[in-house]
Formats: C-alpha cells, structure tokens, sequence
C-alpha cells in the first residue's frame, strides 16, 4: 500500500448533532437505543460517541462521509428522538472514536459545561446554546468524551 492510500484509509467524516428525546427515556430505551447504534455501525464501519443529559443527546458519528451521511439520514428518520441539529461537520485526519462502535456516557449538564468552559451553574440549555454558537465548542466536547472515558 502507498503512503497516500494510508493516509485516505486514516481520513474520517466526522457529524456532530444534538437532538432532543421524545420524552425522557428510561434505562431499557437508552441500553436499546445503544445496541441498535452498536450493531448499526458494526455493520457500516462506523465509530462514535453518544452522550444523553437532561433529556438530550449529543452524538459524533465518523467513518466514510457517504456512510455517515446515509445513516444520519436514518437516524434523522427515528421517532424516539427529534429537534436534530448538526452543529459541526468536517472531513478529518484521524477518527477520535476508531475502537468504539459507540461509546457512551451519561454526564450531568455541569460537567458538559466544564467541558465547553462555561463559568458558573449551566443548564442543558445554556450548553445547548453554546455548543450551537461556536465550531471549538465540538472539539472540546469530543476530548470533555475521550477524557471521561479514559478514566
Ligand atoms: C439518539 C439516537 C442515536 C442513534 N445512533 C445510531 C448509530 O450511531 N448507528 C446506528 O446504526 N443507529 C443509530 N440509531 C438507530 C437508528 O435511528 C435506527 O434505528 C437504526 O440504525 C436502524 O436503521 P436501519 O434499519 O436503517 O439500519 C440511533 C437512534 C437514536 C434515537
């Protein structure tokens, strides 16, 4: 293999949405709603996170652009949840979240917060409205993830 062809196998399209659950979800539907991400991107190469806070979810998808652009298609199309907004999308060097199929992580809004730098008391709304406004706001969302889940 060349090193370019290396370097294309590397590359990523990364999706970063926000959406709101349909009503606040109990465990089961959560855990079921993980397993079908979980085999669904098994199956189409793809990686991720997801997290759920306050009947929110924030969720990064990456893999092949044409495949994460279809399954967000899909998953735009699920009633469990509605309100989708992609906040940050971009080709990328490197997957964050290439040795998950999904990981997951059920933070309150305050350590989202600390994550975006946000000073002070922070609902779900302020970090919803920050994370709209501002493109550094989905990086430090992905390492506030990567780090949690190291730990
Ligand atoms: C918040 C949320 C996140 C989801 N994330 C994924 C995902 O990452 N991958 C996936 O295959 N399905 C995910 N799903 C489930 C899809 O919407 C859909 O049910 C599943 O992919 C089956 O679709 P298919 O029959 O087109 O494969 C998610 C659903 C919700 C509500």
């Amino acid at each position: 293999m060349t090193s370019i062809e290396t370097e294309k196998q590397a590359m990523a399209y990364q999706v970063f949405y926000s959406s709101q659950a349909v009503a606040p979800l109990p465990l089961d539907e959560l855990e079921k709603i993980l397993v079908d991400a979980r085999v669904g991107n098994e199956k189409r190469g793809v990686t991720g996170a997801l997290i759920y806070v306050d009947g929110v979810f924030l969720q990064i998808l990456e893999g092949p652009e044409a495949t994460v652009k279809s399954l967000m298609h899909s998953i735009a199309q699920d009633s469990r949840h509605s309100s989708m907004h992609v906040f940050h999308e971009a080709e990328v060097d490197q997957a964050l979240f290439s040795t998950w199929k999904m990981a997951y992580l059920h933070p309150t809004p305050a350590q989202v917060a600390s994550w975006l730098g946000l000073q002070g008391t922070a609902t779900i709304e302020d970090v919803l409205a920050d994370v709209h406004g501002g493109s550094d706001q989905a990086s430090r969302i992905a390492y506030g993830i990567l780090k949690a889940i190291a730990q």
